[in-house]
């Protein structure tokens, strides 16, 4: 298991976002994190990255603690509203990348990123002139640089258009290929149908269910031709009653 997650924990105030969930990823699998809003996905992800401190429970990267250096350099972390600087530009941003990593030789994967996300005839443009979706694809760019096993996706999928959603989700397919783990937070079940191999779906803070769609048919009870959004709608709304 690359990823372990055991009884994490994290409350604001009396808000319990994350109360007391477990799972694993293995590796080279693409996972859906699922659940309505204020579910709990974020806070799940943040705590796993270290960006918010978790009130209890264990986060483990390949059976190191997460907080360890050498877990951290495993994991990327793209938020779900890109943290760009306005006075850097594209190319800037990979540098800035390469500096605190660390890393040596980076300009090739760097250029070879930025043409893969059609960004290269944008490298001098600065933070503040890009789009949305351009903000976006310099995230995922420098989250990628380093090499990571382990990626962290809050909400891709959103604000950008269909050929950047394409190129996304070939690069999504790709990494998957070289042997990454992705946990993908999303609200879009059709793409997580096709692109994910298991979903996990929260709810006020706990997992109420997960497995593959053809598992999640089987414990629901559910047609065989019922979709990831069928059995999302039905397994959601059982928790309100
Ligand atoms: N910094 C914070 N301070 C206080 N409460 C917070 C904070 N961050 C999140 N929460 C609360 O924690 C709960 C879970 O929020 P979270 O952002 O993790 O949900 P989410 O599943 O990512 O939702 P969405 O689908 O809307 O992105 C919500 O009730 C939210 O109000
Ligand atoms: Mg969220």
């Amino acid at each position: 298991m690359v990823l372990q997650v055991r009884e994490l924990k994290k409350y604001f105030g009396k808000t319990k976002a994350v109360d007391g969930i477990s799972f694993a990823l293995e590796e080279g699998q693409v996972i859906g994190l699922l659940g309505p809003n204020g579910a709990g996905k974020t806070t799940t992800l943040k705590c796993i990255a270290g960006l918010l401190r978790k009130d209890d429970g264990s986060v483990t990267i390949g059976g190191l603690d997460h907080r360890d250096d050498k877990a951290r350099f495993r994991l990327a972390y793209i938020p779900e509203a890109p943290d760009i600087y306005d006075m850097l530009t594209v190319w800037e941003h990979m540098k800035f990348i390469a500096l605190a990593y660390n890393l040596a030789d980076w300009e090739q994967e760097a250029k070879a990123l930025l043409e893969r996300f059609d960004l290269i005839d944008k490298r001098t443009e600065l933070g503040a002139h890009l789009s949305k979706g351009m903000k976006q694809k310099t995230s995922i760019c420098c989250a990628l640089l380093h090499h990571p096993d382990v990626l962290l996706f809050d909400e891709p999928l959103v604000g950008i258009d269909p050929r950047a959603m394409r190129q996304l989700k070939n690069a999504f397919f790709d990494l998957k290929a070289d042997g990454k783990t992705l946990l993908i937070s999303t609200h879009m079940l059709d793409t997580a149908q096709s692109l994910c191999d298991r979903v996990l779906v929260m709810k006020n803070g706990r997992l109420i269910a997960e497995g593959t769609v053809e598992e999640l048919r089987e414990q629901m009870k559910a047609s065989a031709d019922s979709t990831l959004e069928d059995l999302f709608l039905e397994v959601t709304a059982d928790e309100q009653q």
